[in-house]
C-alpha cells in the first residue's frame, strides 16, 4: 500500500509537543495547523500511535483536503472519492462535522450532504446502499469546515485518547491526560529526573509520568481501537505491534514520583487510578499540604509538576493568589532547586505571587484547557 496522508488532532496550543512526539515515535516530519498536525505515513504507524502517543487525541487517515466554496462543492468533492477501500457494503458509517467560520449552512448540513456523498459513491462503485448509524457506526469519517478549507478524514481512534482507561476515580478538577504528559515535555523532564506533584488530586501527572519512567505504552488499557473495524486493518500485525510495545515495559522503575495532596479522599482515588494504569509502585502517595515544608518528603525532587486550583469557592474575590504564594514560598524553602511547571487557568494570580515571592518564568504557553483558556508556566525555583 503506498504511503497514507494522516492528520491528528491535539490540544490547542500543543501542536508543537505532539509534532515532536509523533515525530520521534514514527520517524516523519510533521506540519502544525489549529489544533491538529498532518504527515505521512503507513498502517502500521496507526496502530503504533494509537498505542503510544501520549499528547494526541485522535488519528485520522486523511481523505480530501482543499478548499471549497459552496455546499453543493463539498457534495461534489465527497462524491469523487473512492469509499470501497475503507468500508464493507454491510458496514454502517456515520459522518461526524465541526465548522468554524462563516457560511450560509450548518454543521449538521455537512453531515448531511456528505453522508448523501457517500452513499452515492460506494452505490456507483458497488451498486449496494451503506447504512448510516449515528450513534455506534462502525466508521466514523470526520468532517472539518473552517473558513474555505474542507477536510475529510476516518477515525482511527474512536472516543479520544485522553481517555486512557485508567481513570477509575474522576477527581472533580481532574487534567487531561494529555496535557499532564504534555506539561512533562514541556518542562524537558525525564524519567531520569525526580518528581513531585503536591496537589495531585486523582494523580494524573504521576501516572503519565509513571506510565513513561515503566515503558508502559499511555492506551495500553484501550481496546475499542476504531482501525479495528476498518476493512484495512490487519489483525494480526496490530497484535504483534503491541506485544512488542508491551515488551519494552521495565520491570523496575527506578525513577522517584510521588504524589501529595491536603484530601485523603483523592489520594485514595489517585491510588486506584495508578493501580489501574499498572504504575502503582512505581509512585509514593502522601497526605499532605503543599503549602507546608515539613509536608513535603524528606527527599529533593528536581522537578513540580502541578495541576493547582483555579479559584477557590470559599474566597472569589481574594482567589488563589495567597494559595499561590504560600505554595511557592514552600517550594523556595524546599525544593529550591528544582523546575516548576505548572497550568493555571488563574494566570494573573500566578504571575503576581511568582513575582512577590522571587521566582522566575522561564517559559509561558498558553493552551485550551477544555472551554477554558490556561497558561503552562515553566519557572526556576
Ligand atoms: C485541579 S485539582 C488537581 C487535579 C489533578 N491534576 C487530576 O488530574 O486529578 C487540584 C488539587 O489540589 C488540591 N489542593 C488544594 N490545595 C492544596 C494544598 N494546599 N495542598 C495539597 N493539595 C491541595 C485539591 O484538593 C485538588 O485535589
Amino acid at each position: 500500500m503506498e504511503k497514507l496522508r494522516f492528520f491528528a488532532t491535539t490540544v490547542i496550543g500543543l501542536e508543537d509537543v505532539a509534532s515532536r512526539e509523533v515525530e520521534s515515535l514514527i520517524g516523519v516530519k510533521t506540519e502544525q495547523d489549529v489544533g491538529r498536525i498532518a504527515f505521512h505515513g503507513n498502517l502500521e504507524d496507526v496502530y503504533l500511535l494509537n498505542l503510544k502517543a501520549s499528547t494526541i487525541n485522535k488519528v485520522f487517515i486523511e481523505l480530501y483536503g482543499s478548499t471549497f466554496q459552496s455546499l453543493n462543492d463539498i457534495y461534489r468533492l465527497a462524491k469523487s472519492l473512492d469509499y470501497t477501500w475503507i468500508l464493507d457494503a454491510q458496514q454502517t458509517f456515520a459522518i461526524r462535522s465541526e465548522r468554524v467560520g462563516v457560511h450560509n449552512f450548518t454543521s449538521m448540513d455537512v453531515s448531511r450532504v456528505v453522508g448523501q456523498a457517500v452513499i452515492d459513491s460506494f452505490a456507483n462503485a458497488t451498486g449496494k446502499r451503506l447504512k448510516v448509524n449515528l450513534d455506534e457506526p462502525d466508521v466514523e469519517i470526520y468532517c472539518l469546515v473552517r473558513n474555505s478549507d474542507f477536510i475529510m478524514g476516518v477515525n482511527t481512534t474512536g472516543a479520544s485518547l485522553h481517555k486512557r482507561g485508567y481513570r477509575v476515580y474522576s477527581h472533580p478538577a481532574a487534567l487531561k491526560p494529555t496535557i499532564a504528559s504534555a506539561m512533562l515535555r514541556i518542562g524537558d523532564w525525564t524519567p531520569a529526573n525526580s518528581l513531585i506533584d503536591p496537589m495531585c488530586g486523582g494523580a494524573t501527572i504521576p501516572i503519565e509520568a509513571a506510565l513513561e519512567a515503566s515503558g508502559i505504552p499511555p492506551n495500553h488499557l484501550r481496546k475499542d481501537f476504531a482501525f479495528l473495524r476498518l476493512k484495512i486493518c490487519n489483525q494480526e500485525t496490530f497484535e504483534k505491534i503491541r506485544a512488542e510495545a508491551l515488551a519494552q515495559q521495565k520491570l523496575e522503575s527506578a525513577c522517584k514520583i510521588c504524589a501529595m495532596e491536603k484530601f485523603a479522599k483523592h489520594v485514595q482515588g489517585g491510588i486506584e487510578n495508578a493501580k489501574k494504569a499498572g504504575v502503582h509502585e512505581t509512585i509514593s502517595f502522601k497526605i499532605g499540604d503543599a503549602t507546608k515544608p515539613q509536608d513535603y518528603p524528606e527527599a529533593q525532587f528536581d522537578f513540580i509538576v502541578v495541576n493547582p486550583p483555579y479559584g477557590l469557592r470559599a474566597n472569589p474575590k481574594e482567589g488563589v493568589r495567597k494559595l499561590y504564594e504560600s505554595f511557592l514560598k514552600a517550594l523556595k524553602t524546599k525544593l529550591p532547586e528544582a523546575t516548576l511547571v505548572i497550568i493555571t487557568a488563574a494566570s494573573k494570580r500566578f504571575k503576581e505571587a511568582a513575582e512577590n515571592t522571587g521566582i522566575t518564568i522561564i517559559k509561558d504557553r498558553k493552551i485550551w484547557h477544555g472551554e477554558l483558556l490556561a497558561n503552562i508556566f515553566t519557572c526556576k525555583i
